[in-house]
């Protein structure tokens, strides 16, 4: 079994964006610079938001984050994402989810400009994905693929089960993978709570995608020996054995798969490490117009 580590790749990955900004720098050039929009007072929220702003100063990006009370007008936040729209400075952005019930998450994210969309939420970005075109992909999708691509796993021909169907996860990765691509070309079941005989399905898949957000969901009899396990769960659950009395679970259970896996993810260090990674990735995508052309 090789473990696949996404915090060694994830660091990799920032270190090769650090040395192509200090080139940009050298020439001159526009600094990559990413914008996050934060509503409320989510911790979970203010995390994340803190460590895309720590790995933007990481990699040599600028950053800026927009912090509003969760009692904003819709259509104040409305203008505010005009205003990053318009603001030329500003290479991508997202606005941190979720949204206070009040304001319609949708609306928000049909009101970002695809151009500058790096979550790659947008419906543009994600019907240009369908049909092959240049387009930003969400974080998770992305740090996948981009896993699979760093193991040259095989996907050409081979048969992949997605569990979960979830708009960001589970149905773009999906779709990715049975792309015509270097990363593509597999055949492709997205399973999930509805499917029959999941354990029947996901036992005659070379890779699992697990991505229902149930903890421990997928147990060794679900897999064929020598499959490569993606586990993209992560649960809080209480713990005695650690200092914080909590720790994370994927929606795999590790140690038995681990015997039958030729290639699995760990939680943590697996695919999470790699979202952020895929945030900068679109960013500095954005900053060069290699999606679309530069603004
Ligand atoms: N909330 C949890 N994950 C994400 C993410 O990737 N992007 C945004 N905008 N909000 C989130």
């Amino acid at each position: 079994m090789e473990l696949i580590d996404g915090k060694k790749v994830a660091n990799q990955i920032k270190q090769e964006i650090t040395a192509e900004v200090e080139q940009i720098k050298k020439e001159g050039g526009k600094i990559p610079h990413l914008a996050a929009i934060i509503v409320g007072h989510d911790g979970a929220s203010e995390t994340y938001v803190g460590h895309k702003e720590k790995a933007c100063n990481q990699v040599g990006f600028n950053s800026t984050v927009l912090r509003f009370e969760d009692d904003i007008a819709e259509d104040t936040l409305l203008r505010k994402v005009d205003e990053l729209n318009k603001d030329t400075e500003i290479d991508g952005f997202i606005v941190q989810l979720p949204l206070p019930d009040h304001i319609s998450e949708q609306k928000i994210i049909e009101a970002i400009d695809p151009k500058k969309d790096v979550d790659g939420f947008h419906p543009i970005n994600l019907g240009r994905m369908v049909i092959g075109l240049p387009a930003y992909i969400s974080a998770t999708p992305a740090g996948i693929i981009e896993l699979i691509k760093r193991y040259n796993i095989e996907t050409s021909g081979r048969d992949v089960v997605v569990i979960g169907r979830s708009n960001i996860v589970g149905k773009p990765i999906s779709i990715l993978l049975g792309q015509k691509s270097d990363t593509g070309n597999a055949t492709v079941t997205l399973t999930h709570s509805r499917t029959k005989n999941l354990k029947e399905v996901a036992s005659k898949a070379d890779i699992i995608i697990a991505a229902l957000g149930q903890a421990e969901f997928l147990t060794a009899d679900m897999v064929k020996e020598g499959a490569t396990v993606i586990d993209v769960g992560i649960t809080r659950v209480k713990s005695d054995k650690t200092k914080s009395g909590w720790k994370l679970l994927g929606d795999v259970k590790f140690d038995e798969v681990a015997e039958k896996a030729a290639y699995i993810t760990p939680v943590p260090g697996g695919v999470g490490p790699m979202t952020i990674v895929s945030l900068l990735q679109n960013t500095l995508k954005a900053s060069k117009g290699e999606i679309y052309p530069r603004l």
